[in-house]
């Protein structure tokens, strides 16, 4: 069983740039439900293992990744958004990275607002860098 983890500044911290009343939902609501909806489906695992029941086990999966998924991309925005202007700037090899790869910073940033909109509506998204894909 899982639990919500505290957010590492206060519900306005973030303000102006991300609402009180935003924030609010995406911890309270959003991040609150992924959780319980994660913790749901482990005691339905559960079950399927201790009545050696896996007719719908395919469901089951898919809703532990959806679920634990909003769990691990919520942390990392609230982990990772701060008050603190000066901690928000790309590190250079970042910003050479998306410049050799996507061309500018604007075509990057256009990509990634389209997929982190569209991609399964959560509008949360993950840049990362790596050297094996
Ligand atoms: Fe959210």
């Amino acid at each position: 069983m899982i639990k919500k983890i505290e957010l590492p500044y206060r519900l306005n911290d973030l303000e102006p740039y991300y609402s009180q009343e935003t924030l609010n939902i995406h911890y309270n609501i959003l991040y609150k439900g992924y959780v319980d909806n994660f913790n749901n489906v482990q005691e339905e695992l559960i079950k399927a293992r201790t009545e050696n029941n896996f007719e719908n086990i395919k469901c089951l999966e898919k809703n532990l990744s959806f679920q634990g998924s909003g769990v691990i991309l919520h942390e990392l925005f609230f982990t990772n958004m701060t008050p603190v202007i000066s901690q928000n700037i790309l590190s250079q090899g970042l910003f050479n990275q998306i410049i050799k790869d996507f061309g500018s910073l604007d075509s990057f940033k256009k990509q990634f607002d389209e997929a982190s909109k569209n991609v399964e509506a959560s509008r949360l998204g993950i840049t990362c860098m790596g050297t094996k894909i």
